[in-house]
């Protein structure tokens, strides 16, 4: 009989182009409707991609004992089945061990060369057999490469975390990363029923839960306009913001527009939001959820941050482009993709964006500055900068605006494993002055 696996053979298409391509886990997934008419298997390919790129760095580590030769020196194809096989052998209880050694030999013998099935089944054999009783590098004598085996995430991101958060919470975020959270939803408009199997999740009203997200794009209510997609820490920066109706209002790093359609939304759609993103193609799934929204004060400006110029607005968000180290449990991607080096340069261009992104503020007005990092150099290092050489600028701590929230102290601060949802960072800063 002739053998057809299509979730594990569409998942192997995919991780081939991910790696091959190096574009982001989500571009690769988009569009699964298409490919798999099934929505079995579609789930199944989505958790079998994404699993194997969180887990990816304790897989390699398992299969370089029971390798010859370095995996990075293997056919991409073999690489990635001994990657998909063993993702299921060490990570999914359903499937039994047989099952996962003969789809991965099976696809080996469809899209990899002479030799690599016989390598998968005799690799995939010794991991189902031994692995269990592999050692881990030992904890005591070197924590850091420990923890970064048995996480899986880049070593210099655990040395980082431990010193910045130390253990108790580095290992909190370290699981909270690999769990796969649930799709959160806004609701959009007011009187908007909660989607079907939700719940109530997060530190604002108005945001809910979905386990199953298979039929959610499809359902009328979302093509309707009821719901945005968004975390439910993404909300907090327009909640630190407190904008009213009838103000003008920049959103000056947009897109896809959560948090602007959140905006217009806390507006009852009055006054003005203008959306700019530097990112045409971005802004293009603004504009969709725009229109599907009907939300009238928004208006979209193709700009860079750091030079735009119209204004004087009443408030200002600048949701900066970041290493979106808070969100790797989302985007199990994005671990793979930063290294430390970037931070510099990340930390320079959001300086920049905050000095513009001031200057175009009233006097008397309100900014936020935010992102989806944790590291403190895109965060509180950028913000104390500005303050040390902005006299018109005032810190208005966030406690005030949230009182009582652990989370809220002189800024927001949201950290995986300890509060539920991504990480999410936000000072208000007033300008002062005549
Ligand atoms: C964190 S995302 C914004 C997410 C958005 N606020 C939301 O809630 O959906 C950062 C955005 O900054 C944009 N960006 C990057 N560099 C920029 C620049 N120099 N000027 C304006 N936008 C920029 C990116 O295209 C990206 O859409």
């Amino acid at each position: 009989m002739k053998f057809r696996d299509p979730a594990r053979d569409l998942a192997l298409r995919l991780l081939c182009r991910f790696e091959a391509t190096g574009a982001p886990l989500d571009q690769c997934l988009h569009g699964l409707e298409g490919l798999l008419p099934d929505p079995r298997d579609r789930r199944f390919a989505r958790h079998l991609v994404l699993g194997v790129t969180r887990w990816r760095a304790q897989i390699d580590w398992v299969l370089s004992a029971f390798t010859r030769r370095p995996l990075e020196s293997c056919a991409p194809a073999a690489r990635q089945l001994l990657r998909l096989g063993a993702f299921q052998l060490l990570h999914l209880d359903k499937v039994p061990v047989r099952a996962a050694v003969h789809t991965s030999v099976e696809l080996a013998k469809r899209h990899a060369p002479p030799g690599v099935p016989e390598l998968v089944n005799a690799v995939l054999r010794q991991v189902a057999a031994s692995a269990a009783a592999l050692p881990l590098p030992d904890r005591r004598a070197d924590l850091a490469g420990h923890l970064a085996v048995c996480h899986s995430h880049p070593r210099w991101l655990v040395e980082r975390w431990l010193d910045r958060w130390g253990l108790p919470a580095t290992e909190a975020l370290l699981r909270a990363d690999n769990q796969q959270p649930p799709l959160y939803v806004r609701l959009a408009r007011p009187g908007a029923e909660p989607p079907p199997a939700s719940a109530p999740a997060g530190p604002l009203p108005g945001f809910c839960a979905l386990e199953d997200s298979e039929s959610f794009f499809q359902s009328p209510a979302f093509r309707c306009g009821e719901y945005q997609v968004q975390d439910i820490n993404a909300g907090l920066p327009v909640a630190l913001l407190q904008p009213r109706p009838g103000e003008r209002v920049l959103d000056a790093c947009s897109a896809p527009g959560g948090k602007a359609t959140q905006l217009a939304a806390q507006m009852q759609d009055q006054g003005l939001v203008v959306a700019a993103d530097r990112s045409a193609r971005r802004l293009r799934r603004l504009r969709e959820n725009r229109d599907r929204l009907d939300l009238r004060s928004l208006r979209l400006l193709v700009e860079d941050a750091r030079i735009g110029q119209s204004g004087p607005f009443d408030r200002v968000l600048l949701d900066a482009p970041c290493s979106a180290t808070g969100t790797l449990a989302r985007h199990p991607d994005v671990r793979w993709r930063k290294e430390p080096g970037q931070l510099a340069a990340l930390s320079a261009a959001q300086h920049a964006m905050l000095c513009r992104a001031f200057a175009r503020l009233r006097p008397g007005g309100v900014l936020v500055y935010s992102t989806c990092s944790l590291e403190a150099e895109e965060n509180a290092g950028v913000v104390a900068r500005f303050l040390r050489i902005t006299p018109a600028a005032r810190l208005e701590p966030a406690a005030r605006i949230f009182p009582g929230r652990p989370w809220a102290a002189t800024y927001v601060q949201t950290l995986p494993g300890r509060e539920p949802g991504d990480g999410c960072f936000a000072a208000r800063i007033r300008r002062e002055g005549p």
